[in-house]
Order: structure tokens, then C-alpha cells, then sequence
């Protein structure tokens, strides 16, 4: 018997992470950072008391079910918990935690390189530089948007949202959003709220979402969601992509609708839908959201501090 927990660390986490978990706990590496498939892991978890998890594996309710009765924790390294199914857990007595406000700034900065990286064609500049298209300056080549004196509408104004509305005010921004809950008056700093998203999407040039992926959120932005933007409109997406119906934004994107999208997060990672990587208006990046060094370490200590809380007989910290 181990006098220290044994941890299934699901993918390869940074060096100093790693450090602390030799330090601290029992740990289950992943050097080759292979993704794991579903029995793989299960078989993994034999002697595991916890597991530190990414957003990259699921644990729906019939993986949950199938983890051997040691393992009392599930901490995953990610702000997001749609790949866990919390009440299977729940009744399993697992305890779930994830890493809240630690990455709230690092991807609100990369929210702000969508908006911008969009609404200034950089993709577009930069391929016309890399395959060695580009012939100088002209007066009408690649004519992007301003941002000064336009909306945006924030949809989800928790940590992150409220984070991008701060960095969207020095960029001149006025701010519209649509929330679950309305924020308190000295939180909104003039922001406009909008009860219904429906009313929130007529207002809007740039539009950024920052609300959970869930069931009840999955396609927000479909069909009809994009007819009610303006034409010329902004989508920003670094939250989820099950948040958007890619058929319906790649349909809308080719007639010129929203003048351009971009995006960090997709439906089925890495899979994403193959309509996007010859979408010539879209900046896309690779889930960079929370990928600083100092936020992947800090996240990784916030899970490491929560196991930690629970194997000294204490509550986790931040028990979803
Ligand atoms: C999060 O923390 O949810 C990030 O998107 C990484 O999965």
C-alpha cells in the first residue's frame, strides 16, 4: 500500500506540475501524453485513488459507473466540466473539482485575438505573407472592421466574460451582454443586459460567448440566432463549440453574413468541422485558451491543492 495517493494523471501536465505531484502524491504519468482510449483508462484507474483529468477524455455516466470503488476523486485540469457527468459521480461518491479563476485572464486575452484576429482579416494577412502573395501596400487590401465605438455583446457574463468586457473597453468598445443572472449595478459598468439573447443579437457587432457547454446551450447560435445579427457582424467563440451549429455558421460565413468568425473551441476536438479550414473569413486557433505557461501551472496546482484538501480530510476547495 502506497502512504501516498495514487493519481491516474490522465495527459502529460507541465514539468513543474508534475514536479509536485512526485512530491505529494502517488502519480500515474502519461510521459508520451497518449490519449487514452475508454478502457484504457478504466484499467489504468485499478489502484488509483483520484484521477487529474483533462477536458480531452468523457466521463459520462457509464464510464463513471465502470471506475473501481478506490477512486474518490475526479480533478480536472479545465474550467469546463461538460465531459464529466456530475450526478453519476455524485451518486458514486466522487468528489469533482475543476480550476476556476485561474484562467479567466489568459482566455480572455486569447478571446480578444479572436475578436481581432477576425475582425482585421490576420489570417488572411499572414497567409498572403507566408506563401509569398503579398505585392505592398494597397488602400483597399484586406479592409477589416474598427472596434472603437462599436458593440459588443458578451452572452454569459461570469469570470471570463466579465474579463473581456474590461479588455474590450479600452479598445472603445460599448458593452451589451445576455446572462443567466443579471450582474449587480457596480459590476456593469454601463453594460447593457439583455434578458433574452433574441434581444441582445440585433444590437451586435462583435459577438463573444463565454457561457458552459451544456444541453441547454448546445447550437445557441443557429439558423435563426445568426439571421438576427447584423449583417457584418463578428462571432467569437472560445467557450465551446457545441455552442454552435457549425452548419448553420458555415452557411452563414459563405454568404458574407457575419463579415467573419474566430474561433478557439470546437464540437468534436480535434475533429473540428472540416468547412472551417477553408473558410478564408475565419481565424481559427487550437484551444489555446488557457495554454500560458503560467496558467497551465497554475491550474495544475489549483487541482493538486484540491486533492490535496481531500486526502487531509477536507473539502475540496472547488467541489463542482
Ligand atoms: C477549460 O478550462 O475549460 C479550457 O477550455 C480547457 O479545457
Amino acid at each position: 500500500m502506497a502512504d501516498k495517493p495514487v493519481v491516474l494523471v490522465t495527459r502529460r501536465l507541465p514539468e513543474a506540475v508534475e514536479d509536485r505531484l512526485r512530491r505529494d502524491f502517488e502519480p500515474l504519468l502519461n510521459p508520451d501524453d497518449r490519449r487514452y482510449d475508454t478502457d484504457e483508462l478504466i484499467a489504468r484507474c485499478a489502484d488509483a485513488e483520484a484521477v487529474l483529468t483533462c477536458a480531452t477524455e468523457a466521463w459520462p455516466a457509464a464510464q463513471i459507473e465502470r471506475l473501481p470503488a478506490g477512486v474518490r476523486a475526479i480533478a480536472t485540469f479545465s474550467v469546463g466540466a461538460d465531459h464529466i457527468d456530475l450526478a453519476a459521480a455524485r451518486a458514486r461518491g466522487i468528489t469533482v473539482t475543476n480550476t476556476p479563476d485561474v484562467l479567466t485572464e489568459a482566455t480572455a486575452d486569447i478571446a480578444m485575438l479572436c475578436l481581432l484576429g477576425a475582425a482585421r482579416r490576420a489570417f488572411e494577412g499572414e497567409a498572403l505573407i507566408r506563401v509569398g502573395k503579398w505585392s505592398g501596400w494597397t488602400p483597399t487590401q484586406l479592409l477589416g472592421l474598427d472596434l472603437t465605438g462599436a458593440v459588443l455583446g458578451i452572452v454569459g457574463m461570469g469570470r471570463i466574460g466579465q474579463a473581456v468586457a474590461r479588455r474590450a473597453r479600452s479598445f472603445g468598445l460599448q458593452i451589451r451582454y445576455h446572462s443567466r443572472h443579471r450582474l449587480a449595478p457596480q459590476l456593469e459598468h454601463g453594460a447593457i443586459f439583455h434578458d433574452r439573447l433574441n434581444a441582445l443579437l440585433p444590437h451586435c457587432r462583435f459577438l463573444s460567448l463565454h457561457c458552459p457547454g451544456s444541453a441547454e446551450t448546445r447550437h445557441m447560435i443557429d439558423a435563426q440566432a445568426l439571421a438576427l445579427l447584423p449583417r457584418g457582424a463578428v462571432l467569437v467563440n472560445t467557450a465551446r463549440g457545441t455552442l454552435l451549429d457549425d452548419e448553420a455558421v458555415l452557411a452563414s460565413l459563405q454568404n458574407g453574413r457575419p463579415f467573419a468568425a474566430g474561433l478557439d473551441v470546437y464540437a468534436d476536438e480535434p475533429d473540428l468541422h472540416p468547412g472551417y479550414r477553408t473558410q478564408r473569413n475565419c481565424f481559427l486557433l487550437p484551444h489555446l485558451g488557457s495554454a500560458t505557461i503560467e496558467t497551465r501551472n497554475a491550474m495544475g496546482f489549483r487541482c493538486l491543492d484540491n486533492l490535496a484538501a481531500l486526502f487531509a480530510g477536507h473539502p475540496a476547495p472547488d467541489a463542482l
